[in-house]
């Protein structure tokens, strides 16, 4: 297996940032771009050796739009943009962004040399769409108080629901990444009592154990992104951080998937629901204000680049 970008499979960090960018008009500006990337892994390196307990990780990644422009002869089999969608009042919008700069450690301030390094290398050809630094929460909790993470999959599983492979030769230890930033209203969130919460996402808050079926609304979140096929159930990886300060506040949700597909049914199972009106009621408690689909690809073709 080819190897992916080292913040694809580990499991959450202490610190991340993600930064989003557009990349500017002109030939100049996208050979900038391609010859960074290619330099992005070793960079990381660089900086991670000046702690190797904090584990530095980083990715670099880029939409389904930006692809053509960087000229690369070939494209990854089911790169496409990110699904925007409405329903029952809430929407996930797909906004505008090139590529991501992904970082994690134990330490946000070698996070932040390196999103240094990589900007001033870029020389002003992206322009910062947004730049988010999540952090861990509690014992990984989104700030709703809930457990985020439990289900990931584990050990070996990881690899195999993240990254292409054989299936795209030229594009295998890549992975589809779909980001998406939530703001939540904390007041209303806070305004309900723990039962009614619980009922929200499906699990139980304080010890996190899933709901049994018969007592878990089909409104609640799990019900919602668990979905059956053929016996097996769809899986991503979510490396999913909070962030946010007193003004604003949420997740920043991030799942990589060997296709796009796993994801977008999630999706549509949130916002849409089914003929019956059955949405995600979580929903009413957070927004989405961006919703990006990139490819990330493996670190032997972004070296080549
Ligand atoms: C504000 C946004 C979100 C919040 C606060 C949130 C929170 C949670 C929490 C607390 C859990 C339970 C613990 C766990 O297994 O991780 C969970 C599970 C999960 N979430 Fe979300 N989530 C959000 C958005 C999404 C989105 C957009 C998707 C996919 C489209 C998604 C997919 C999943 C999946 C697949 C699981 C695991 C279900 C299982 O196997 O039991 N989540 N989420």
């Amino acid at each position: 297996m080819t190897s992916p970008q080292s913040a694809v499979l580990p499991d959450n960090s202490r610190h991340a940032s993600f930064v989003t960018l557009t990349l500017k008009a002109g030939q100049d500006a996208a050979n900038k771009l391609r010859a960074v990337a290619a330099r992005v892994p070793a960079l990381s390196d660089e900086i991670a050796a000046l702690d190797t307990a904090a584990e530095l990780l980083s990715a670099i990644a880029f939409s389904a739009e930006v692809w053509a422009t960087l000229g690369l002869a070939t494209r990854p089999a089911h790169l496409r943009g990110f699904p925007a969608m409405s329903g029952h009042g809430h929407d996930a919008p797909a906004t505008a962004a090139d590529a991501l700069l992904y970082v994690r450690s134990a330490r946000p301030d070698l996070n932040f040399m390196l999103t240094q390094a990589v900007l001033a290398e870029l020389d002003g050809a992206v322009t910062v769409v947004e730049h988010i630094d999540g952090f861990r929460y509690l014992d990984s909790r989104d700030i709703t108080g809930f457990v985020d993470g439990t289900e990931n999959p584990e050990g070996d599983e990881r690899a195999e629901v993240a990254l292409v492979g054989d299936e795209d030769p030229d594009f295998a230890g890549g992975s589809y990444l779909h980001l998406m930033r939530f703001v939540h209203d904390m007041n209303k969130w806070n305004r309900q009592s723990v039962h009614h919460q619980e009922q929200v996402i499906g699990r139980t808050k304080t010890d996190d154990q899933e709901l049994d079926d018969d007592i878990r609304p089909e409104t609640a979140h799990i019900s919602r992104v668990v979905i059956e096929e053929d016996g097996e159930e769809l899986e991503v990886l979510r490396q999913s951080m909070p962030y946010g300060d007193t003004t604003r506040a949420g997740l920043m949700f991030a799942a990589f998937g060997r296709r796009p597909d796993n994801f977008e049914r999630m999706l549509e199972r949130m916002y849409r629901g089914e003929l019956n009106g059955t949405y995600d009621h979580l929903l009413d408690f957070t927004r989405a204000e961006t919703g990006n689909a990139f490819f990330v690809p493996a670190r032997g073709f972004l070296e080549r680049l």
